[in-house]
């Protein structure tokens, strides 16, 4: 079993989908950090993010550890990497990494979750499942704000918000897979909702679309 989560920056995509996969005790790829994995390396080894032969090289020589740093989380991070989605070569070297991960899902897993911005469209699209979660960009900004406050870090509100309108265009408009939702993908929008009763919202769209609730958990 195979759910495609897409959506835009600070949807609410990660945190659902982790949580998703957790419930249903199925395997997880957040596939932005593999872009961001990409991008920080580049910036480590002092290349510009669109320096497409530098990129691909790294990209070949991914390893699953190195999607767990903590400086993926960055915003200059995050910006790189939406530069280095656009490089077409790049794609196609972490295309198969990821269809890789969905076919056989790590610790023999029953499933798994992927989540991204063309995972339904490209990477999976005979996901058994597809969401695309989505939320008006004020409040995608509001919450990507309190989250930099959160972590210490400083930020402008109104600066968040041009850049993630930056990101979205970007993310909207390259060549190569832009982000979508995919013609059959469930749409959830969570500007109005927090992230309790985004879940159950999930959760009831996989039920109804199993006609049962396939985790063990819960
Ligand atoms: O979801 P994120 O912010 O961690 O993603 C970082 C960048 O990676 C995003 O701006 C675009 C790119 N990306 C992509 O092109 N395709 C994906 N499936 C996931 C992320």
């Amino acid at each position: 079993m195979i759910i495609a989560i897409d959506g835009p920056v600070a949807a609410g995509k990660g945190t659902l989908a982790r949580r998703l996969a957790a419930a249903l005790g199925y395997a997880y790829l957040d596939t932005g950090a593999i872009y961001r994995a990409v991008a920080a390396r580049l910036l480590r080894e002092g290349h510009d993010p669109e320096d497409e032969e530098a990129a691909e090289r790294i990209a070949r020589s991914l390893r699953m550890e190195d999607l767990n740093a903590p400086e993926l989380r960055r915003e200059d991070v995050g910006e790189a990497a939406s530069k280095v989605a656009r490089i077409g070569n790049v794609r196609r070297v972490l295309l198969d990494f990821q269809r890789n991960f969905a076919a056989h899902p790590p610790d023999g897993a029953p499933g798994a979750v992927l989540d991204g911005r063309d995972i339904g469209t490209v990477v999976c699209p005979d996901a058994d499942l597809k969401i695309f979660i989505t939320a008006s960009p004020e409040i995608r900004a509001r919450r990507r704000y309190e989250e930099l406050r959160a972590r210490g870090e400083a930020a402008d509100e109104a600066t968040v918000l041009a850049d993630l309108r930056r990101r979205d265009e970007r993310d909207s408009n390259r060549a190569d897979a832009p982000l979508r939702p995919a013609d059959d993908a469930h749409l959830l929008d969570t500007s109005n909702l927090d992230i309790e009763t985004a879940f159950r919202a999930i959760r009831e769209i996989v039920t109804r679309h199993c006609g049962h609730w396939p985790g063990q958990a819960g």
